[in-house]
């Protein structure tokens, strides 16, 4: 999966001008992350005129902290790359005010987008980034309360509890104008979620779901989180 997935992300840059690209955090985009900066370093993939910019954050944290979307794109990607991108912008959780920093994001994008390649893990209830169930799918950048799912599973990112309410996140409408959307998933607790987004209705119910209507989208599974998805009949 994490392969497959880095080579699409690969394959999403062009060579011929500057780009734009965006990768989620989360356990899921590791090995991704891994793979990629692995071509990154062996020259298999030009980052030299390719900018990246981050999906989501918590609000309340900063890529100092241990946990953090930010730390993880500096800990994973940009601090392990031999070579820099042309230039990133990290979302800050903690920005004085925050509804400036949403416009920082839209402005970022606006001026050097639209996403060449939008890489996406999904949340066991079908968020992209932090667009949590019932967004408004032509929201740009946003600041959202987390979902109970999101607060429920979140524990797992930090060694001590944190009181995190809301998160600030790309909106569907930049994922959508991506030129290529990737979205990846593994294990068998996603399989559920991810029959939802897939074979379900597009309903902002699922935001994931609403990937069904780009028109380049790829879903990137192990065979654990694919197992609902089967086709059983030839179509
Ligand atoms: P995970 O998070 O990769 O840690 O499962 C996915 C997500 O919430 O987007």
């Amino acid at each position: 999966m994490s392969l497959a997935a880095a080579r699409l992300a690969a394959e999403g840059i062009p060579g011929d001008r500057e780009s734009l690209i965006s990768f989620p955090g989360g356990d899921t985009p590791l090995g991704m992350v891994e793979a990629f900066t692995a071509m990154v370093n062996d020259g298999t993939v030009d980052i030299t005129r390719t900018r990246y910019v981050s999906l989501d954050e918590w609000v309340g944290l900063t890529e100092k902290d241990a946990g953090s979307c930010g730390r993880f794109n500096f800990d994973n990607l940009i601090n392990k790359m031999k070579v820099p991108f042309l230039e990133y912008h990290i979302i800050n959780g903690k920005a004085p005010d925050m509804n400036e920093e949403c416009r920082r994001l839209d402005g970022y994008i606006v001026k050097y987008g639209p996403l060449d390649v939008s890489v996406l893990g999904i949340g066991m209830n079908g968020h992209l980034g932090f667009n949590e169930e019932g967004v408004d799918f032509s929201l740009n950048a946003h600041v959202t309360p987390l979902s109970a799912t999101t607060k429920s599973v979140m524990g797992k990112y930090f060694s001590e509890s944190l009181d995190l309410e809301y998160g600030i996140t790309q909106g569907i409408a930049q994922i959508m104008a991506a030129r290529k959307a990737v979205l990846i998933a593994n294990g068998s607790h996603k399989a559920d979620i991810l029959y939802k987004a897939f074979r379900g209705p597009v309903t902002n119910a699922v935001p994931a779901s609403i990937l069904q209507e780009h028109p380049n989208c790829y879903v990137v599974a192990d065979e654990k989180a694919a197992a609902k998805l089967r086709i059983s009949k030839n179509v």
